[in-house]
C-alpha cells in the first residue's frame, strides 16, 4: 500500500512534543511491515535544513494565491532505510522565528489558516497524482494542522480511471483544534457544502480539526481510553457529539516507543548504558545526574523527574502543591520543561529556595531528557488529561517508575503498585484517581513506601522495563484501519 503521512512535525527534524515522536516512528514501522510510505511536511527551517538529497518536484499555487515549491528528499535516519519526504518549501510562510505555530511572544501567527491549509491542500494534490511517479492509495493526516487534507480529498472532483484515495485522521490532542475566523473559509477553495454543522463550522468559527473529524474515512486517536473519553462532554471539547456520532469509525491505537531512540541498553545520550538484568549503569546515571544538576549526591534520595511542556494539561500544579511533602520525605525533584511563564517562574522559585533538592531547567533539550529518564527513580506525569503520553512510557522503559493520573493513555499504560498487581507481576508504577492534591500526595507516599522495600521496588521496576511497547504492534493496528478505510 502507498501511504502518505501528513504532519507538521517529525522527529528527528523538528519536534515540539509527542506528535513528532509518533510522526517519526510510525512511517518506519509501516515500512518495516512492507508498506510504501512517504511523508509530507511544511518547510519549517529545521525541516528544510534536515532534508537530504532534496530536489524540486513541482510548483504549487494554492486556491488563495500562496505559492510554494514542493521538494522531494529523504529524512536521514541512522540505520533505517530511507524515508522519502515531500516538503512544502515556502519561506514566506514557514521561515519565521518562534515555534512552528506561534511567534516569539507565544502568539499564533495571524495566517496560520493559510500556512496549514497549504499542508492539507498539498496532500490532496499528491493524492490527485501531482507526482507522476508516486501516488498514494491512502492519506493519513495527523492533528488539526493536517485536518483539511481529508476535506480536500472528500470534495475533490471524481478522478476518472483512478480509484478513490482513502483518508485516515488521527487526533493527538483534541485541546488544539485550529479555530479561525469564519470569513477565512472562502479563501480555502472548498465548496459551500464543506461549511456548516456537518463540515468545518464550529460555533460560528472555522475548525480545521473538524475537517478531519467530519471527512476522514476513519478516525483514530492515540489510546483506547482517550477514544472513549473524547466522546463525553467532560473531555470532548465541544466535539463529543460529533465523535460519538462517528464512533463506528473511531478507534484508539496506543502509541509505542521507538526503540532506536529510547532504549537504555543502547542509548548514546546517557552516561552509562544498562538493562533490566544489569542495573548498575542506572545507579551511575543517577549519580551523574545529581552531580550535573547540583543535587545532593545521595544514592538513596528518591529522585522524581519531569520532562514536559509546561501547560495546564500536564497537571504540574499538583507537583508544586505537593513539593514540600515530597522534600520532607527526603525526595529530590528534577524538572525539564518550557511553556507557560507562570509555571516556569513558580518552579524556578522552588529551585532557588532548595537548590540541593530541586533542579529546574527551563528550555528544551533532547539529551537532558534522556539523562533524566535514565537517572530518575520516578517520572511524574500527573496530567489533567493525556491523549496518550510518551514520557510515562519512556519512564517505564528506563526504569524510572511513572506516577500518573488515571486518565487517557496514562490509564492504559501504567498499573499501580497495589499488592494484588505486584503479586500478578503487572504493577509498573503509581496511579492516582482523583485529580486533587490529596490523591496525588498519597501516590507520592506510595512511591516512598515501595522504595523502602528494595526487593519489591526492583520487581516493579523490572515489570516496568519489560512492558512491550513495540511500534510494530501499533503499525499492524493502523494497517487494519487503513484496510477498513480503503474497503
Ligand atoms: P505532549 O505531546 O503532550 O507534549 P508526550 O508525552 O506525548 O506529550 O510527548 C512529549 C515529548 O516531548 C516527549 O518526547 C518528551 O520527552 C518531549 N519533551 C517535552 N518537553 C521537553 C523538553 N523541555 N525538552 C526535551 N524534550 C521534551
Ligand atoms: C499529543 C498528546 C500526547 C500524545 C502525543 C503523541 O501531543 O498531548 O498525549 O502522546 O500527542 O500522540
Amino acid at each position: 500500500m502507498r501511504i502518505l503521512q501528513v504532519s507538521a512535525e517529525l522527529f528527528p527534524l523538528l519536534k515540539t512534543g509527542g506528535l513528532a515522536d509518533v510522526a517519526g516512528a510510525l512511517p518506519l514501522a509501516l515500512q518495516a511491515a512492507g508498506q510504501d510510505v512517504r511523508v509530507l511536511l511544511p518547510g519549517f527551517p529545521a525541516i528544510v535544513a534536515g532534508l537530504a538529497d532534496a530536489r524540486p518536484m513541482a510548483e504549487l499555487t494554492a486556491p488563495w494565491g500562496d505559492t510554494a515549491r514542493l521538494q522531494l528528499g529523504r529524512v536521514p535516519i541512522d540505520g533505517a532505510p530511507a524515508l522519502p519526504a515531500y516538503v512544502i518549501d515556502a519561506p514566506r510562510l514557514y521561515d519565521r522565528p518562534g515555534n512552528p505555530y506561534e511567534d516569539g511572544g507565544r502568539q499564533p501567527y495571524g495566517d496560520n489558516h493559510r500556512r496549514f491549509a497549504l499542508l492539507g491542500w498539498a496532500a490532496a494534490q499528491l493524492a490527485r497524482g501531482l507526482d507522476a511517479q508516486w501516488r498514494p492509495d491512502l492519506v493519513h493526516a495527523h492533528d488539526w494542522h493536517a485536518g483539511l487534507a481529508p476535506a480536500y480529498l472528500a470534495f475533490a472532483p471524481p478522478d476518472a480511471g483512478h480509484p478513490r484515495v482513502a483518508s485516515v485522521f488521527t487526533v493527538h490532542n483534541l485541546a488544539y483544534q485550529g479555530l479561525f475566523a469564519p470569513w477565512h473559509f472562502s479563501e480555502l477553495g472548498l465548496p459551500p457544502a464543506a461549511w456548516g454543522i456537518d463540515g468545518l463550522e464550529f460555533h460560528g468559527q472555522l475548525s480545521f480539526m473538524k475537517g478531519g473529524l467530519c471527512f476522514a474515512d476513519r478516525i483514530t486517536t492515540v489510546s483506547p481510553t482517550y477514544a472513549r473519553e473524547i466522546q463525553t462532554p467532560e473531555q470532548g471539547f465541544g466535539l463529543d457529539g460529533l465523535l460519538h456520532s462517528r464512533s463506528r469509525v473511531l478507534s484508539g491505537i496506543l502509541n509505542a516507543v521507538d526503540d532506536q531512540v529510547w532504549n537504555p541498553a543502547t542509548d548514546r545520550l546517557i552516561p552509562r548504558r544498562y538493562d533490566r538484568r544489569q542495573m548498575t549503569g542506572k545507579a551511575f546515571c543517577k549519580a551523574a545526574l545529581q552531580e550535573e544538576l547540583g543535587l545532593a549526591p545521595q544514592p538513596d534520595a528518591l529522585l522524581f523527574v519531569v520532562v514536559s511542556r509546561l501547560t495546564e494539561q500536564k497537571g504540574l500544579g499538583l507537583v508544586l502543591e505537593g513539593l514540600d511533602a515530597l522534600l520532607a520525605q527526603g525526595g529530590q525533584l528534577a524538572l525539564l520543561g518550557s511553556g507557560d511563564a507562570e509555571l516556569e517562574a513558580a518552579f524556578r522559585q522552588r529551585a532557588d529556595a532548595a537548590p540541593r533538592a530541586v533542579s529546574v531547567t527551563v528550555g528544551y533539550s533532547e539529551a537532558l531528557a534522556h539523562r533524566l529518564f535514565a537517572g530518575g527513580d520516578v517520572t511524574l506525569v500527573p496530567s489533567l488529561f493525556e491523549p496518550c503520553g510518551l514520557t510515562q512510557m519512556y519512564g517505564l522503559k528506563y526504569g524510572s517508575l511513572p506516577l500518573v493520573h488515571r486518565v487517557g493513555g496514562l490509564a492504559d499504560t501504567v498499573v499501580d503498585a497495589s499488592l494484588e498487581d505486584m503479586a500478578s507481576g503487572e504493577a509498573n508504577g503509581f496511579v492516582f484517581g482523583g485529580f486533587d492534591a490529596d490523591s496525588y500526595a498519597r501516590a507520592v507516599r506510595r512511591a516512598f513506601a515501595l522504595h523502602q522495600r528494595p526487593a519489591d521496588w526492583r520487581a516493579v521496576r523490572a515489570n516496568a522495563m519489560s512492558r512491550p511497547a513495540d511500534w510494530g504492534t501499533a503499525a499492524a493496528r493502523y494497517l487494519d484501519v487503513y484496510a477498513e478505510a480503503l474497503g
